[in-house]
């Protein structure tokens, strides 16, 4: 199925526009894309949004981009390792918590209309988020369906207490994370059955590994590799020996249309070319944008 995304006459839309393949790429805030997106159109979501939800602003992105202040933290070598940046996400204010329950809520309830009935939207979290984000998702009426657990060892937490790591050696301020949590939900079928949610929508189920295996919640994962982070130099690039895995999961029938609402690099897009499935992805910020339309294709061949 092919969507309609913008006037394709205005030269304004060519140049928020980028296509490879069954790929789709547009340059826009996703709020408005999704409110302007038909209804019943998106098979599947797989997405890596942003949580500190000031991280991505545009004078943030500057200051990670200029390696110097702002939230981004750039900690010298520690402990033997030296580390990319890192947006702050050891505590939550109060704020912070309602701000991102009123994005997510904004955001979830502009998705559910334009998601198919049994749609199932993947998103990665980390343990602070995860919560918000699921009561924003019920309340918008997606059903939390179980939470993916990608186990890979980043640099997130872990940390002596700040300024006073010599006074402190035996203690961290939170455990060093050695999992990623993706949360699952769905869009209620409107079928009495899944086998007619299938028929009708080709969505509502996940597609198994083989006919004797089902598709699993644990999902062994490196941190992404020096390569792809080449091809692709975001901040928070996913790798794709992962997400093919969650994009095949997400079409039950192999077939369909693929959202991803915070694209970043398009790392979901491009495992969605080498699986052969219809992508979209939209990116708020020019930059991210253009790296990503280099990056498809090169990613995709990998
Ligand atoms: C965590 S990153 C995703 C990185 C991606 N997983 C990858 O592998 O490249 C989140 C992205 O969402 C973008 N973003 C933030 N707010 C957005 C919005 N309202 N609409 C579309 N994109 C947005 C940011 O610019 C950022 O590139």
């Amino acid at each position: 199925m092919t969507i309609a995304l913008d006037s394709p006459n205005s030269l304004e839309s060519a140049s928020r526009l980028f296509q490879h393949g069954r790929q789709t790429l547009v340059l826009d805030d996703c709020l408005d894309w999704l409110r302007a997106a038909p209804s019943n159109s998106i098979s599947a979501v797989v997405t890596d949004p942003p949580y500190g939800l000031v991280e991505y602003q545009p004078d943030q992105q500057q200051k990670l981009r200029a390696g110097r202040g702002g939230i981004w933290r750039i900690p010298p070598s520690f402990d033997g390792s030296s580390r990319r940046p890192l947006p702050r996400f050891t505590v939550l204010s109060a704020n912070d918590r309602q701000a991102v329950t009123v994005f997510f809520r904004e955001w979830a309830t502009a998705l559910i209309r334009v998601a198919r009935p049994g749609a199932h939207v993947f998103i990665a979290g980390n343990p602070l988020v995860g919560p918000l984000v699921s009561t924003a998702m019920e309340a918008s009426g997606f059903e939390r369906r179980g939470e993916i657990v990608r186990l890979v060892r980043t640099f997130r937490g872990g940390d002596r207490p700040k300024g006073a790591e010599d006074e402190f050696k035996s203690v961290s301020s939170m455990p060093r994370s050695c999992w990623e949590p993706w949360g699952l939900y769905r869009k209620p079928i409107d079928q009495p059955t899944v086998a007619a949610n299938l028929r009708v929508w080709g969505t509502g189920g996940l597609r198994r590994l083989s006919e004797k295996t089902p598709f699993l919640d644990v999902i062994e994962s490196g941190v992404t590799p020096a390569r792809e982070r080449s091809l692709a130099p975001h901040p928070s690039v996913k790798p794709q020996a992962f997400l093919r895995q969650i994009v095949r999961a997400a079409l039950p029938l192999g077939t369909g249309v693929v959202l991803d609402p915070f694209a970043g690099c398009a790392t979901t897009l491009a495992a969605c070319e080498a699986l052969g499935v219809q992508g979209i992805g939209i990116e708020i910020d020019e930059h991210y944008f253009r790296l990503a339309a280099r990056a498809i294709p090169k990613l995709a061949a990998l």
